[in-house]
């Protein structure tokens, strides 16, 4: 684990060292005559797209979705042109400039990576952001819509809901995340243990790869097809829209949130749950949230466990069950919450005196976002003893008043555990009891020292090691992490170095995305630190 440690600083040297800015100059202005050449008769219009680092508006753009502002300090690199096409030729143009001159492409939908991959490079880059891609065409008789990848998850549970409230679409649960990126990962929310993951119920798909073309499933191929969907983003090319099915909700659905703190048997609780929840009904999603907080009884730190539930169907239906499979819990009556589909949404969102029309709203008010914030992901097979979670609540007790630890436990099971495990390239399928998301959240100002909570974050994860998923330690891509591995700057990474991170989000699978990224992008145009490489490299 030394060299984890070891790592960050390392990296804060190479931002610093590097002189490209200058030397970038040049490649710049060919790179906008080489926009400007493309479809000259077309560049009027194009040019109202095209933000220079000497526009009074290239900040706000940039600013506009950046979800972690530990990415958006000065020390770290901005693109030399923001890109915000409005029209397929604009990403055409950029890919071929862009190849013409040196620059690397970042593709950005909803900004959420949270390594800000999306946004951020070590090389000179320029950032398509497909903020204007976010067209939504709903067919209620067909049950399917057409999604384009700048949408948020807002605007399409919104879309959906103003033309029927039967159906909806298996998206996230924080309604700011972005389409593009959310499939391109798998994506999982509410309906997951109902219907799968998001990239599960993609049909078809609008791709545009290295040599500019724009291929539909059919022009594509069943592996392209099969790599973008859970491969990760930003390795193939853009995605700039998905054909999905549509998924039923009933009327009403059935939510229940109640803290249990340690004094409240909250450690045999959660020891309880693991072998409760992946063995619930698909309609029930449950989660459990922990974090510290001082104790409202004597004032001395305390751990909370969170149980959280959505049920897709009426309280009447869930008391029984809740009764039945988890007495210990301890629910009442009055715990159970009914409420529509979308409401269940603005409720997670802690938005639930707004309308829905707060779902269109792109800026991030969930107060959780607008801070700076470390995390990581873990898959469990096995329950873990008490004695582990003893452990993790001694950790979480030492986190200091400046930031705030929060673990979620996010039970799998259900519809998870029948799509097979090469169906799409997310793996984490049959016999996942659950996946362990950790975040350290802290303020991001000048003297808030990063370093110490990353390093906390990075003990709480060598400590979690014995009782996780194993040979591969699993991660989900969505929840990307670079201190699991990283590829090189200049693209040459090689197979072996690049399996050690893919092997945790992928499986075995990563075998298929590294021959489908040979075969479709051999000179490796899109790359970033943890994307597929080919295999010559
Ligand atoms: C507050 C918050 C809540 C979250 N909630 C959930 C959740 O409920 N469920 C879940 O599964 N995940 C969740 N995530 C994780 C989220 O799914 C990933 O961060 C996802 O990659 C975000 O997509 P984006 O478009 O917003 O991100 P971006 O930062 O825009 O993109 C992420 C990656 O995909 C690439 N990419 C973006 N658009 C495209 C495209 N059109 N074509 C090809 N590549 C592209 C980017 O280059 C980058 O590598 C959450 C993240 C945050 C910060
Ligand atoms: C900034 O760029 C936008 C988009 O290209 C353009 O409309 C605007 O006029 C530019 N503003 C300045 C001050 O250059
Ligand atoms: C997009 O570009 C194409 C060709 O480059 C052009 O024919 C078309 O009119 C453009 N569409 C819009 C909406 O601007
Ligand atoms: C949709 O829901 C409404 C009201 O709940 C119901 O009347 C209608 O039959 C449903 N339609 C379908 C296709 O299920
Ligand atoms: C905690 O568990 C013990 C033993 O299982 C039980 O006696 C006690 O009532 C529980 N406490 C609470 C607050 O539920
Ligand atoms: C928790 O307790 C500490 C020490 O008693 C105090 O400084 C802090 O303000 C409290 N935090 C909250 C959120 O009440
Ligand atoms: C909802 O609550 C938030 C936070 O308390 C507040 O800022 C917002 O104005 C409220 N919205 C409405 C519609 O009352
Ligand atoms: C908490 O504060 C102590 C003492 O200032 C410091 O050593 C430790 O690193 C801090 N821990 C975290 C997680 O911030």
């Amino acid at each position: 684990m030394k060299s984890l440690h070891d790592c960050l600083p390392l990296l804060f040297v190479v931002v610093f060292s590097l002189s490209w800015v200058n030397a970038s100059a040049n490649s710049n202005d060919y790179f906008l005559d080489c926009l400007s050449s493309y479809h000259p008769d077309e560049f009027t219009s194009f040019s109202k797209v095209i933000y220079t680092e000497t526009n009074s508006s290239y900040s706000a753009v940039l600013e506009s979705s950046i979800r972690n502002p530990r990415f958006s300090t000065p020390n770290i690199p901005k693109p030399l042109v923001i890109i915000t096409p409005s029209n397929i030729s604009h990403v055409q143009a950029t890919i071929h400039c862009s190849k013409k001159h040196g620059l690397q492409i970042r593709t950005r939908s909803g900004g959420h990576d949270f390594e800000g991959l999306s946004y951020v490079s070590q090389v000179p880059f320029v950032v398509i952001d497909l903020v204007h891609f976010r067209s939504i065409d709903v067919d209620v008789k067909k049950e399917e819509a057409w999604i384009q990848s700048g949408a948020i998850t807002g605007e399409v549970y919104y879309r959906i809901n103003e033309k029927t409230t039967n159906l909806t679409f298996p998206g996230a649960l924080c309604h700011t995340v972005g389409i593009g990126g959310f499939i391109s990962g798998g994506g999982y929310g509410f309906l997951f243990r109902k219907y799968g993951l998001a990239a599960d119920n993609v049909i078809d798909a609008q791709f545009v790869g290295a040599n500019g073309r724009v291929l539909d499933r059919r022009l594509m191929g069943e592996d392209l097809f099969w790599a973008i969907r859970g491969g990760g983003g930003g390795s193939f090319g853009i995605v700039l829209s998905w054909k999905v099915k549509l998924v039923h909700v009933p009327s009403t659905v059935t939510v229940f949130s109640v803290g249990r703190t340690l004094e409240q048997n909250a450690t045999q609780l959660l020891h309880r749950w693991q072998y409760v929840a992946p063995n619930l009904p698909n309609d029930v999603y449950s989660v459990v949230s922990i974090s510290s907080m001082n104790s409202t009884e004597n004032g001395e730190r305390t751990v909370l466990a969170t149980f959280t539930s959505v049920f897709q169907g009426v309280a009447d239906e869930l008391i029984p069950l809740m009764q039945e499979r988890f007495p210990e819990l301890g629910l009442l009556r009055e715990d159970y919450i009914e409420m529509t589909w979308i409401e269940s949404i603005l409720f997670w969102n802690q938005l639930s005196n707004e309308t829905s029309e707060i779902l269109l709203d792109r800026s991030n008010r969930n107060s959780l976002v607008p801070l700076s914030y470390k995390s990581k992901s873990d898959y469990v097979r096995k329950p873990m003893p008490e004695i582990a979670l003893q452990g993790l609540w001694s950790r979480l007790l030492k986190v200091n008043e400046t930031s705030t630890a929060i673990v979620n436990i996010i039970s799998y099971g259900g519809k998870m555990d029948e799509i097979p495990e090469t169906e799409t390239p997310f793996p984490h399928r049959k016999g996942t009891l659950y996946k362990i998301n950790y975040n350290i959240v802290w303020q991001e100002e000048e003297n808030s020292n990063p370093q110490r909570y990353i390093s906390w974050m990075r003990t709480l994860y060598s400590y979690m090691g014995p009782f996780v998923s194993k040979s591969p330690r699993a991660a989900y891509v969505n929840y990307r992490d670079l201190d699991i591995g990283r590829n090189n700057d200049d693209g040459k990474t090689s197979y072996k170095q690049a399996s050690v991170w893919g092997r945790k989000y992928f499986k075995n699978n990563f075998d298929r995305l590294v021959y489908v990224k040979t075969k479709i992008d051999p000179e490796n145009f899109f790359k970033h630190e943890q994307s597929i490489p080919p295999r010559f490299h």
